[in-house]
């Protein structure tokens, strides 16, 4: 049989990646395919370099829209990245009756309603494994390994940019404008990180997941999002005396009122596996109710792990493209026409435990007024520490870590405490989760 037709849209770092994978291991994915897997066509801006990486094998083009409209294309992968050209190039590859791979996160979870349903309607596969924690195949397991369970938490580090700044501030007890630099320079963080450092990249990754795990629209302009940018490193201290690593986690859970999706830095018990994910590494921890817990552990970027996810797609939609649409694994796993109207809730509904510290003097009845606030607002205090006061200085830092309650009710008691003579700091909050 011959070849299925490829054309590549960007050849950077995932698209050469993709292009070496593909070539090296041609005769393996050949077998597992039942046909060969070719790309036949890149694009790129870059036209000279896109040749020397191809080696004169296949066609270069500066325009893309050349191949979103070649009639010889079956599959289009798209790596351009963003949601503006992208798009537009998505969406004509479509209505052109081509496959879409993707790694383009930010694109499925801000347009991913209108994409999604645009291939329905022309009956092509848009596939997405690599826009969620790289290599790692947690769209398979979610969409297909875990489809007999009810899921009810997923909880990742989906982001190495900003795992491999947390791990740096804990080791080296540095705060975050230093390890930024120095993921700068080392190639770790983007010239331009917003998208990482913000939990923009991570929202969207988890925005994606939430869909596919609840069966409901992607919903990115309702997470929450909190990045890194503001987290002290006496917080990451403090949080490692009592028994935490702080990660940024992205979290979505399944509430009887809603859905949670949010995105924020959290402490986790040291104790817990996904706690000791260090360095640019990523990790998913997905609960379901048949199966327990389930953790899945990989390199969330870089060009060879990135084209694993990104073939894995293309052997799945060179395996699938003749079935008949109705028979292939939904977009979002559930039958579009299943999908729920579940709402996702607003932050201040989001329950959780709470880390509080706080700066305050150090006299009689300051620790009383304080656990009175959170009694009153029935607010169950988990455990405390209080430092020691240094010579000549009669101040001291107070934590206290809650059990679970509601956002509105932390903010409540948050708002109380600043309001007390005796607390000399804005009260620090962090959210913890026991994933268990
Ligand atoms: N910039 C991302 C990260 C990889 O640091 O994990 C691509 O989403």
């Amino acid at each position: 049989m011959n070849p299925i037709k490829v054309g590549l849209l960007g050849i950077g770092t995932v698209g050469s990646g993709t292009f070496n994978v593909l070539k090296r291991n041609q005769e393996e994915i050949r077998r597992r395919a039942g046909r060969g897997i070719e790309i036949a066509v890149v694009a790129d801006l870059n036209t000279e370099r896109a040749r020397e990486l191809t080696g004169g094998t296949v066609d270069v083009v500066s325009d893309a829209n050349d191949v979103v409209t070649r009639p010889d294309i079956d599959i289009v992968v798209e790596l351009i990245g963003g949601y503006g050209i992208a798009r537009e190039l998505v969406l004509k590859a479509i209505e052109n009756g081509k496959h879409v791979v993707t790694a383009n996160k930010a694109l499925l979870a801000v347009h991913g309603n209108e994409i999604f349903e645009a291939a329905r309607k022309k009956g092509v596969i848009v596939a997405f494994e690599a826009a969620v924690a790289g290599g790692i195949p947690i769209i398979k397991a979610l969409r297909e390994g875990l489809t007999a369970n009810r899921i009810q938490w997923i909880a990742g580090i989906i982001n190495g940019t900003t795992n491999f700044i947390l791990s740096e501030m804990r080791d080296k007890g540095l705060d975050f404008d230093t390890v930024l630099k120095e993921a700068q320079q080392l190639g770790y963080a983007e010239a331009d990180p917003t998208f990482d450092i913000e939990g923009i990249d991570a929202a969207h990754k988890v925005t994606l997941m939430s869909a596919i795990a609840f069966g409901m629209p992607v919903q990115f302009d309702r997470a929450h999002v909190e990045g890194i940018t503001r987290l002290a490193a006496i917080d990451i201290k403090y949080a490692e005396e009592l028994g935490y690593r702080i990660k940024l986690l992205g979290i979505t859970r399944r509430r009887e009122e809603g859905v949670e999706l949010r995105v924020h830095p959290t402490l986790v018990p040291a104790s817990r596996l996904i706690a000791n994910v260090e360095g640019a590494m990523n990790a998913v921890l997905v609960q379901g109710d048949a199966v327990g817990a389930t953790l899945y552990y990989g390199k969330g970027a870089g060009a060879e792990p990135t084209a694993s996810a990104v073939i894995a797609d293309l052997v799945d939609v060179t395996r699938l493209h003749t079935a008949d649409p109705n028979h292939r694994v939904p977009h979002l796993a559930f039958q579009p026409d299943e999908l729920s109207t579940v709402p996702v809730l607003p932050i201040d509904e989001v329950t959780s435990s709470y880390y509080l510290r706080m700066r305050v003097a150090d006299q009689t009845g300051v620790l009383a007024e304080i656990t009175r606030i959170l009694a009153e607002g029935g607010i169950s205090i988990d455990a405390m520490l209080q430092k020691e006061s240094r010579e000549g200085e009669p101040q001291t830092d107070i934590i206290i870590l809650t059990h679970l309650t509601r956002e509105k009710q932390i903010n409540v008691a948050i708002a109380s405490i600043e309001a007390l003579q005796t607390v000399l700091s804005p009260v620090t909050r962090l959210r913890m989760e026991e994933l268990n």
